[in-house]
């Protein structure tokens, strides 16, 4: 896979530049975790005289276009971000054929553009136009993001130091299957809070999975860890070298039932080991608490990053990998 970070300087001046990021974000603001994260490769793309124009996605429009859905609120942010106005394209899923992987999109994007980096890990995991389909029309680079996403989630999904633990909560735990079954091959300590009830019968055999012992009730439901959960959990990560973070363990938008992941959450940044969180909820929990520079490694990805550590080939990479 070529990086951008490969490319000369000068070999950029002058050439335009479709970037692929990740606008998916529901009220892009200043501190918005997943437009910081793109800052880098678009300032070396300017900062080398080369000329971006940003497209990506918001929502799910499936070909329609509606206003609540633009991409524009995130490209004013992330123009005042670099400070200067950024060249940018509205929601790329506003026309059909880019979930349709349509070649002839494709095409029509590669048109407007020199070369294409893709800095959207957090997307990698679809076959669109514009992520499998551009790397087959123009030089193609990863960004400096997509970079360290791969390398991170790598270490931790192929040669994690021992003790490895990983903290699996959220709602979607049902989708953390695939995700919990490749990482037990590395003896991996799972310690489950959130909706497990939902995935007991998926459980893989012979997993090292705690279970909470005791939970805050709300509503009729188990809505967060309780505390004697949180001491048992505490001291198997303070023992780690490798703690994997990913689902808040309650319903942490409340802050009534946001301690168990708070702990969690100090805990794994007091413990030195190696630590890695990702899913869309656990880095907005993380940026409204101030934490994501506690972690060493945030991803930006949700079910990419779940596919990526469940052992899957994200169809953007392999694109990126294949191009020439
Ligand atoms: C995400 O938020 O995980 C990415 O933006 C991908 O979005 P999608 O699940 O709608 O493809």
């Amino acid at each position: 896979m070529r990086l951008l970070t490969d490319i000369r300087p000068r070999e950029l001046a002058g050439k335009t530049c479709l970037v692929r990021v990740n606008l998916d974000i529901a009220h892009p603001h200043a501190g918005s975790f997943r437009l910081l994260s793109v800052l880098p490769t678009l300032k070396f793309l300017i900062g080398s005289g080369a000329k971006p124009i940003v497209i990506g996605h918001k929502g799910r429009p499936d070909g329609i276009a509606s206003p609540d859905l633009s991409v524009k609120p995130a490209i004013d942010v992330l123009s005042e971000l670099v400070g200067g106005r950024l060249d940018w394209q509205e929601n790329l899923r506003f026309d059909p054929r880019e979930g349709e992987n349509d070649e002839g999109y494709a095409r029509e994007l590669a048109r407007k553009a020199d070369m294409y980096v893709n800095d959207d890990f957090a997307t990698s995991h679809r076959a669109s136009s514009s992520i499998v389909g551009l790397p087959r029309f123009l030089p193609s680079y990863a960004g400096l993001l997509m970079d360290r996403e791969i390398g991170n989630l790598s270490r931790v999904r192929d040669n994690p130091e021992k003790p490895f633990v990983v903290v699996i909560g959220g709602m979607k735990i049902a989708d953390k299957a695939g995700t919990i079954a490749n990482l037990a091959k590395h003896d991996a300590r799972f310690l489950l809070g959130g909706a497990y009830e939902l995935m007991r019968e998926t459980l893989p055999h012979g997993a090292d999975i705690s279970l909470p012992v005791d939970y805050v009730p709300g509503n009729g439901k188990n809505l967060d860890i309780g505390p004697k959960t949180i001491g048992i959990y505490e001291e198997v990560i303070g023992n780690a070298k490798t703690v994997l973070w990913s689902g808040p363990v309650g319903q942490a938008e409340d802050p009534r039932y946001a301690r168990g992941s708070v702990a969690i959450a100090e805990k794994i940044a007091e413990s030195g080991a190696f630590s890695v969180a990702g899913g869309g909820d656990t880095a907005d929990f993380l940026e409204a608490h101030g934490m994501l520079g506690k972690f060493g490694f945030v991803s930006t990805g949700g079910g990419a990053m779940l596919a990526f550590l469940s052992g899957a080939i994200l169809p953007g990479i392999a694109a990126l990998e294949a191009a020439e």
